[in-house]
């Protein structure tokens, strides 16, 4: 099957500011991806390059397999997107922005939009300019998904929610997903798109620093496993194994902090007699502002 969304080399300067550079992104269909990367990077800019909001300076993106220049009337059409500063037409009411939406869309969406804005307790009936920053954030969430679209493209979604909200969000993103679409969404919140998304890119100053599952990410997080031993152990069987950082005993315990393979550790463990282990999941914050740092 062919990508969803598809960049070649994309660029876009703001004059001498760069919005991105070349930039290679594939996406499958039916996958969760979660753009990764601090203020400033080139999410939104991308999106934009998506929807056709603006122009590249230079190279391609498809989206379906069509052209984004070319055909961003149908591309707009199938997706739903919603961007990262939703502030459209303050005197309109929710429901005035979902009609217009639909018109644009040329779709009947009114029912699913009340259903969506029922479910995250949102108000329709209150103008755009006296909603709060949540409230307009949900709006943009009920305008991207009441058409059911096959591809969300969702710039930083879940800022302003509440938790409970954000649940509701994580559900509606499930449910898509079973139903057949395509989620592109962008984050500068680590633990979100380790909740939602399988695959992960970083970007930083405009290009893309590495693009993984979450699980590859995961397995290189920092943990740290903590072994009750029958006797004393000497720490030194561990200090040198490969990714260790830190080696603490005391008494029979030995607590090991390491972003390395984990089996080394187990296997130099199981030369003693083990009465317990504890392991924390690895902290994948680390990870990830460890590519946010880079070249500082
Ligand atoms: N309309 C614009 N005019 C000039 N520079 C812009 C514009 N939009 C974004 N930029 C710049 O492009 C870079 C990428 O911005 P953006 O795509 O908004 O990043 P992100 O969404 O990841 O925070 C930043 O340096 C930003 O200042
Ligand atoms: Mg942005």
């Amino acid at each position: 099957m062919s990508a969803i969304v598809e960049t070649r080399e994309l660029t876009k300067f703001y004059g001498a500011t760069r919005g991105v550079e070349n930039l290679n992104l594939v996406i499958q269909p039916g996958q969760v991806f979660g753009f990764l990367g601090p203020n400033g990077a080139g999410k939104s800019t991308t999106f934009r390059l998506l929807m056709d909001f603006i122009r590249p300076t230079s190279g391609t993106a498809r989206v379906f397999g069509l052209d984004v220049r070319d055909n961003s009337l149908e591309i707009r059409t199938r997706t739903g997107f919603m961007p990262g500063d939703f502030a459209l037409y303050p005197r309109m009411t929710g429901h005035q922005i979902i009609e217009f939406f639909s018109a644009m869309r040329r779709v009947d969406a009114a029912s699913e939009a009340r259903v969506l804005a029922e479910r995250l307790d949102l108000d329709l009936g209150v103008t755009v300019r006296n909603y709060s920053t949540g409230n307009r954030q949900k709006l943009g969430l009920v305008q991207a998904f009441m058409h059911k679209p096959e591809l969300l493209m969702l710039d930083e979604p879940t800022g302003g929610l509440d938790p409970i909200i954000q649940q509701e969000f994580y559900g509606m993103v499930a449910e898509a997903v079973r139903d057949g679409a395509t989620v592109f969404l962008s984050s500068h919140v680590l633990p979100e798109v380790e909740r939602i998304a399988d695959q992960v890119a970083i970007i930083r100053d405009g290009a893309l620093v590495r693009v993984d599952e979450v699980g590859a990410f995961k397995r290189e997080a920092t943990r740290v496993l903590s072994f009750t031993f029958a006797k004393p152990v000497d720490e030194n069987e561990f200090t040198n194994l490969d990714g260790v950082s830190d080696v603490r005993t005391e008494g029979n315990r030995l607590v090991i902090t390491s972003s390395g393979p984990i089996d080394p550790i187990v296997k130099a463990a199981a030369r003693h007699e083990v009465i317990d282990l504890d392991a924390n999941e690895g902290e994948l914050e680390d990870v990830f502002l460890a590519f946010y740092e880079q070249e500082q």
